[in-house]
């Protein structure tokens, strides 16, 4: 650490006792400077960043601003704040980036140890230390934060509290774990840590991560000179909430804990949260050991290549997000055509998205069936009734398509027919305002066909969503031949501003996301066909990461569609000349799926019914690789014909738009990691 720049000159305000006034001039991160009251102010600002991360350079430099604060002359600081100076984010965690240079477990604990030594002298600063917290306070944020004597957030929407290192498949690292422990007690400390939930300021005051709420940002400085001024001090969780850390109520919490994880996710799978949860069990009602097991059980997750992959899955979801241009465009009101399944969902989506959203469909009844789905997704999503009246008035019924005129985005999602879309768009394109973005939402049309009609066929894209379109977070933006840059842009602009990952696709059948999905569903189609029980199929693929079985999964997507999609992309099993193949005889039969009560499962009540049968782990790990080759050999194929700009791209689409095994970071980085393990047991 540097030591403290003592200034000379009288170009900061002095302190009563001394001339000299403490100042860090070179920091970089942060501003330091102390008041007349002795309050000093410590603001983190990082540097040509739009959101604040614990990096290298701003924990050094927190370093020397806890060294100067505990080398000031006795009396001359009365307390230390920290805040920051972004619009968005207090702390939103350590900064990712710089986990790549930590590959060994050495390297980690190095990192970790300085670290941790830092913030315990935050911990011990004989001054009262008060974290005023604006914006995302995730992660390392909230463990500096939880290190602090004093936390004061605001009310402010964009304030949210968290831990979300689970999502990277680690917890947290320093020693976050004893202190959330210690202010909130078991139940919501872990429930924090396991889900990584981010939690509003009234939920983490409620559990004891917040001492005190402010309405705005605006009232934070005034709360916390009170707070230095008057000395506060959390007194962590009540009595009653630290008993709970005791035995025998602590192993009961953990297996109850186990339960519920277990449920969610598998532990060959995603380590992190077991491992959370055996470290509670083991040392919850002793910090001290506690905190010494908690670098010991970081560590190798840490370098593990789950949480490597995991943290790679975080960076492709920020890259996809990057494709959009930073600014130009702002779009507020879009108009969807077709309300349907999709179009009506997409048009509630982008209304909880704050956006303005008119229907329009020739069927009245389509249209009040769509508000009537809308309706439950706001009081699903959206807090209070007051946001969800002004959700419900944010959607506008338009049969006739008034508002066409005033959009900013178009979106057709009519029926799958050439000659319909076509017309529609002849007409949308005299209607529409100049600068609009004239999108269509299909499936299996060129949209170079489409754009036929059109005086500017350069002016339509595709914004292929995913059925259910509340779920999936990605959205193929398709570009025609003739597709201009700029309408690429805007409609990537319009997908983040609707909170959702555009991909930028090139327009041919199946897109990338059907195209690698399809041979998968028909793999498993054929394995059917060959006597393999549907539940073991559906085993098999849990079995490898996927989130739900491709037997299941078909039924849910509708097996005519999958029917279509297959003989489309010309994948579907071939009939054996006595008999249709079994898809094609379920669809014949009207067993389509959940939507008509049977497929390959019967559902009842929404849920498919099942044998209950085991199968072997080494069976179900085989067969799950079989399922999963077509699924990698098409993405392979995809990248050689570039539909996206590169593997990574790839990757981003079959993870965001079929769930593909996360933790396995991508199927051509699987398959990557394959040849290599592969190379390296051959070279042993
Ligand atoms: P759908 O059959 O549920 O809805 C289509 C709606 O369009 C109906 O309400 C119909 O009344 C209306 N419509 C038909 N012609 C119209 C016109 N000229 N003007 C106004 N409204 C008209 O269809 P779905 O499933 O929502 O599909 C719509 C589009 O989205 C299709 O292009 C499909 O390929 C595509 N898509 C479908 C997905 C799915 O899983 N269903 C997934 C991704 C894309």
């Amino acid at each position: 650490m540097r030591p403290p720049h003592i200034h000379t000159d009288n170009t900061s305000l002095p302190s009563k006792k001394q001339n000299m006034p403490i100042t860090l001039p070179d920091l970089q991160d942060w501003t330091f400077n102390v008041d007349f009251e002795g309050i000093a102010w410590a603001v983190i600002d990082r540097k040509g960043e739009s959101m604040n991360a614990l990096g290298r350079r701003a924990t050094e430099e927190l370093g020397e601003i806890v060294k100067a604060v505990e080398d000031a002359p006795a009396g001359e600081i009365k307390g230390l704040v920290l805040m920051s100076g972004k619009e968005s984010s207090f702390i939103a965690g350590a900064d990712i980036r710089e986990f790549q240079d930590f590959d060994t477990e050495d390297k980690i604990k190095d990192v970790v140890t300085q670290t941790l030594e830092l913030i315990d002298h935050i911990d011990k600063l004989p001054v009262p230390v008060v974290a005023a917290i604006h914006g995302y306070c995730l992660g390392g944020g909230l463990e500096l934060a939880l290190a602090c004597d004093w936390r004061i957030a605001d009310r402010e929407e964009g304030t949210r509290l968290g831990f979300p290192e689970v999502k990277l498949g680690i917890f947290p690292g320093l020693n976050g774990t004893v202190r959330a422990l210690q202010v909130a007690g078991p139940v919501d400390a872990m429930t924090a840590m396991l889900t990584g939930k981010m939690l509003r300021p009234t939920a983490a005051k409620a559990m004891g991560f917040v001492d005190q709420l402010v309405p705005t940002r605006h009232n934070l400085r005034w709360a916390a000179r009170k707070a230095v001024l008057q000395k506060r001090r959390s007194k962590g969780a009540p009595w009653w909430k630290k008993l709970m850390l005791k035995q025998p109520v602590r192993g009961m919490l953990a297996k109850q804990m186990r339960a519920k994880t277990a449920a969610k996710v598998r532990e060959e799978h995603y380590p992190a949260p077991f491992r959370l949860i055996d470290l509670f069990e083991r040392y919850g009602d002793d910090p001290v050991r506690m905190k010494r097991a908690e670098t010991e059980m970081f560590t190798p997750l840490m370098v593990s290549e789950t949480s490597r992959n995991l943290r790679r899955v975080f960076r492709l979801s920020e890259m996809l997000k990057d494709a959009a241009p930073k600014d130009g465009f702002k779009p507020r009101k879009v108009h969807v055509i077709g309300a349907g399944t999709m179009g009506g969902d997409i048009a509630a989506w982008c209304v909880v998205s704050g956006m303005q959203a008119s229907l329009q469909d020739l069927d009245q009844d389509q249209i009040k069936k769509a508000l009537g789905r809308a309706k439950k997704l706001f009081k699903r999503r959206l807090r209070g009734k007051t946001a969800v009246d002004s959700a419900l008035a944010r959607l506008i019924a338009d049969p006739e398509g008034k508002q066409i005129k005033h959009a900013d985005v178009v979106i057709e999602a009519i029926v799958e027919k050439l000659d319909v879309k076509q017309k529609l768009f002849a007409e949308l394109e005299k209607k529409a305002r100049p600068g609009a973005v004239l999108a269509t939402n299909t499936s299996s049309l060129k949209l170079e066909d489409i754009a036929k009609p059109l005086e500017d066929s350069g002016r339509l894209v595709g914004l292929h969503f995913f059925n259910p379109v509340a779920q999936l977070p990605l959205v193929e933006v398709v570009s025609g031949e003739r597709t201009r840059e700029e309408e690429i842009g805007k409609a990537c602009r319009f997908v983040t501003a609707i909170n959702k990952l555009p991909l930028i696709v090139k327009s041919c059948p199946g897109f990338l996301v059907n195209r690698v999905l399809a041979p998968y569903m028909m793999e498993a189609v054929r394995l059917y066909q060959e006597g393999q029980p549907r539940e073991k199929i559906d085993q098999a693929a849990l079995k490898f990461g996927m989130p739900m079985g491709p037997m299941e999964l078909m039924d849910m997507v509708g097996l005519d569609i999958c029917n279509k999609v297959g003989e489309e992309l010309d994948l579907a099993p071939k009939s054996d000349g006595k008999a249709d193949n079994v898809l094609a005889t379920l669809v014949k039969q009207g067993k389509l799926g959940k939507k008509t009560g049977e497929g390959f499962y019967v559902w009842v009540d929404g849920k498919p019914k099942r044998d209950e049968a085991q199968y072997d782990d080494a069976e179900l790990e085989r067969l799950g690789r079989e399922l999963i080759e077509p699924l990698l050999d098409e993405a392979e194929r995809a990248l050689a014909d570039h539909v996206v700009e590169d593997a990574d791209h790839v990757d981003a689409g079959v993870i965001f738009g079929t769930g593909f095994a996360p933790f396995r970071g991508g199927p051509l980085h699987y398959r990557q990691s394959e040849k290599n393990a592969q190379a390296e047991k051959a070279a042993a």
